[in-house]
């Protein structure tokens, strides 16, 4: 009998005995990052996960999804579990890291093209904005240079029965090349080679601004305002003031200003605070 996925936190590890693949999934040279996993435990009891693979050359990134799920998982945060990290080695023919984490119930915001109801996105992004405000503000995140997501995006976020939750924290933001990131969520700054640098916390509200608005006024309108090409193209507060109500103007003009030091209010330096007060915003409290 499977247990259901969200009582798996109640599995007790020390049981794992076995992490199965479909074999047919690997198929050398192009290995998918994400492979479905089974997991079997000791009493002969099986689970549905994920297995996200790693090379060698994203070590840091397998090493920040990681620490980040833990801290998360911590707090209850509705984020996935980590249940076991192996050496990729021991499966595939190739070094790197393979992390089996639980599934996040629900469809990623990729999938919902229609636009959402305000209320609904307004009950659904508490979740997100916890998690940011908890990753932003961890000081071991911080002292590793990993308190943030980097790549907020839809197909990186689940709605799930607790609210949209990310699922994809091994991004790196530009780092390695706009390219990696998910075109049309991108901060302007990443682009911007006089720019004073990246700020973490201000790309990430920028990206997640641009995930809501993307939610409230659906894909088409959306990929209208954002088209494709240019990679830099990014969404403007001008562009979706008519497109959404009132009440959130607030949030998206702050949360959409091209400048990253324009995007956290004065006396907001702390990422919590910042977020909190973000979230204010968007849920209409301010
Ligand atoms: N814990 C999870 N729960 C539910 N779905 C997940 C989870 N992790 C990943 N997914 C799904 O698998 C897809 C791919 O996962 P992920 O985003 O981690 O890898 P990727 O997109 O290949 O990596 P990158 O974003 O660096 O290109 C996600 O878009 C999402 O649909
Ligand atoms: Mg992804």
């Amino acid at each position: 009998m499977k247990p259901n996925i969200l009582d798996i936190s109640k599995i007790n590890m020390a049981k794992l005995k076995e992490v199965r693949f479909d074999s047919g999934s690997f198929v050398e040279g192009e290995t998918a990052k994400v492979l479905p996993v089974e997991l079997l435990l000791e009493d002969g009891v099986k689970i549905t996960g994920l297995g996200k693979i790693y090379g060698e050359d994203a070590r840091f990134n397998a090493i920040k999804e990681e620490n980040i799920l833990r801290t998360l998982a911590d707090k209850n945060l509705g984020a996935a579990l980590v249940l076991d990290v192996r050496k990729l080695s021991e499966f595939f023919p190739q070094e790197g890291t393979l992390i089996v984490e639980t599934k996040v119930p629900g469809e990623t915001l990729a999938e919902i093209g229609h636009p959402q109801p305000l209320d609904e996105v307004q009950a659904a992004s508490k979740l997100i904005f916890d998690q940011l405000a908890t990753v932003g503000s961890d000081s071991k995140l911080i002292e590793d240079n990993q308190a943030f997501c980097g790549d907020i995006s839809t197909s990186n976020v689940v709605e799930s029965p607790k609210g949209y939750s990310i699922v994809d924290w091994s991004g790196m933001f530009g780092l390695k090349g706009g390219t990696e990131l998910t075109q049309g969520y991108i901060a302007p700054e990443i682009f911007d080679e006089n720019g004073e640098g990246l700020r973490f916390v201000q790309a990430d509200t920028f990206s997640l601004a641009t995930l809501l608005a993307r939610v409230l006024v659906g894909r088409n309108t959306f990929r209208e305002l954002v088209p494709r090409k240019p990679e830099s193209a990014h969404l403007t507060y001008e562009q979706i003031t008519e497109l959404v109500p009132p009440v959130v103007h607030a949030f998206f003009k702050i949360a959409l200003e091209e400048n990253p030091r324009k995007r956290s209010p004065e006396g907001a330096k702390n990422p919590e605070e910042h977020y909190k007060r973000l979230k204010s915003l968007f849920l209409g409290e301010q």
